[in-house]
């Protein structure tokens, strides 16, 4: 393990600045750009530049070969969403190094889900768990730990431990929210087994702030630098990213769904899985993914109870 006072041009001041505003590993300076850490941790361009040069020779970051990334991907771990037919649909849980939307009109389930999987990724890896912690990214106020309670009670689980492993960050703005994320490498450095990262909802608060065409480009700018930062912790910790997506109607359409995905070309680029959920008939929910790098499309059907998600 290289320190950071390892690096050349870096003194016991330095890397003090560097640990305090979060860039604590070499994984971490190496992603880094200059300008980013010479804001973050008040230290001067050059030094920066410097710093991450050298973070980069010490992580040997260079091109690997498909090989290398087929064993990377041995490394990732999936987190079971409760019914063995959603699971199936995208390829046995929702997986580490990627990030999975789902998206669907208001009471659709998309918390629902969400709160299934800050319990079900505590679970041992037999059980479809990656026995990790979660930070859960509430923008709209609807995490209820007592929903938790009750789906910890299917998995006979404790309640107060489950609780303990569930890391909540209330963002009450997309600055803050953008903000949030960032400091969650913190907590992994701290030492915390984060597996996964869920934010409910992504858009919500880009949605009411960036109101009309002018501020468009703004929106997508700082969109693109929220999912950048997720996407670099779901790569940089084998983490699982989770988010929800809110739709827009879209009465021209006569083929097709007739509601579409917030967010853009932005956010369907960086989402890896995407998957629409629909209300269905008595209670049920269809879940439709509708987009992945090597999973057929296809639909299931799954159903929201006391216990949580189940077939
Ligand atoms: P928005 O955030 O409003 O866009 O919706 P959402 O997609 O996040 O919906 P959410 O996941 O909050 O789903 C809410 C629905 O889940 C409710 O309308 C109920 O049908 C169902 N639900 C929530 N809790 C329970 C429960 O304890 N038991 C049962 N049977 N259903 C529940
Ligand atoms: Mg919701």
């Amino acid at each position: 393990m290289v320190e950071l006072e390892d690096l050349p041009s870096v003194g016991e001041k330095t890397a003090e600045k560097l640990r305090d505003a979060g860039f604590a590993d070499m994984m971490r300076l190496a992603t880094a750009t200059a300008k980013e850490l010479a804001v973050k941790a008040e230290i001067g361009e050059g030094v920066a530049e410097k710093v991450i040069e050298a973070a980069r020779k010490s992580e040997k970051i260079d091109f690997e070969t498909a090989f290398d990334v087929l064993e990377r991907r041995r490394d990732v771990g999936r987190i079971t969403v409760g019914s063995d037919a959603f699971n199936e649909l995208i390829g046995g849980g929702i997986e580490t190094q990627s990030i999975t939307e789902v998206f669907g009109e208001f009471g659709s389930g998309k918390s629902q889900v969400a709160h299934e999987l800050a319990v079900t990724a505590q679970l041992p890896l037999d059980k479809g768990g990656l026995e990790g912690e979660c930070v859960f990214i509430d923008t709209e106020n609807t995490f209820r730990p007592e929903r938790i309670e009750q789906i910890a009670d299917h998995f006979e689980l404790d309640h107060e431990e489950v609780l303990q492993k569930i890391h909540i960050a209330r963002a009450f703005n997309s600055s803050h929210q953008i903000l949030m994320a960032e400091k969650i490498n913190e907590l992994v450095q701290s030492g915390a087994n984060i597996k996964l990262v869920i934010v409910d909802s992504l858009m919500a608060h880009f949605r009411a702030e960036y109101v009309g065409r002018e501020s468009l480009a703004v929106r997508q700018q700082k969109l693109n630098q929220h999912l950048h930062a997720l996407q670099q912790l779901a790569n940089n910790y084998n983490i699982a990213i989770f988010i929800t997506n809110q739709v827009q109607a879209r009465p021209d359409a006569f083929f097709g769904s007739p509601t579409k995905a917030i967010g853009g070309h932005v956010l369907g680029h960086a989402s890896t899985y995407r998957i629409w959920l629909k209300k269905g008939l008595a209670g049920k929910r269809i879940a439709r993914l509708v987009d992945s790098p090597h999973l057929p499309e296809g639909e299931c059907v799954f159903k929201i109870t006391t216990d949580g998600i189940v077939d």
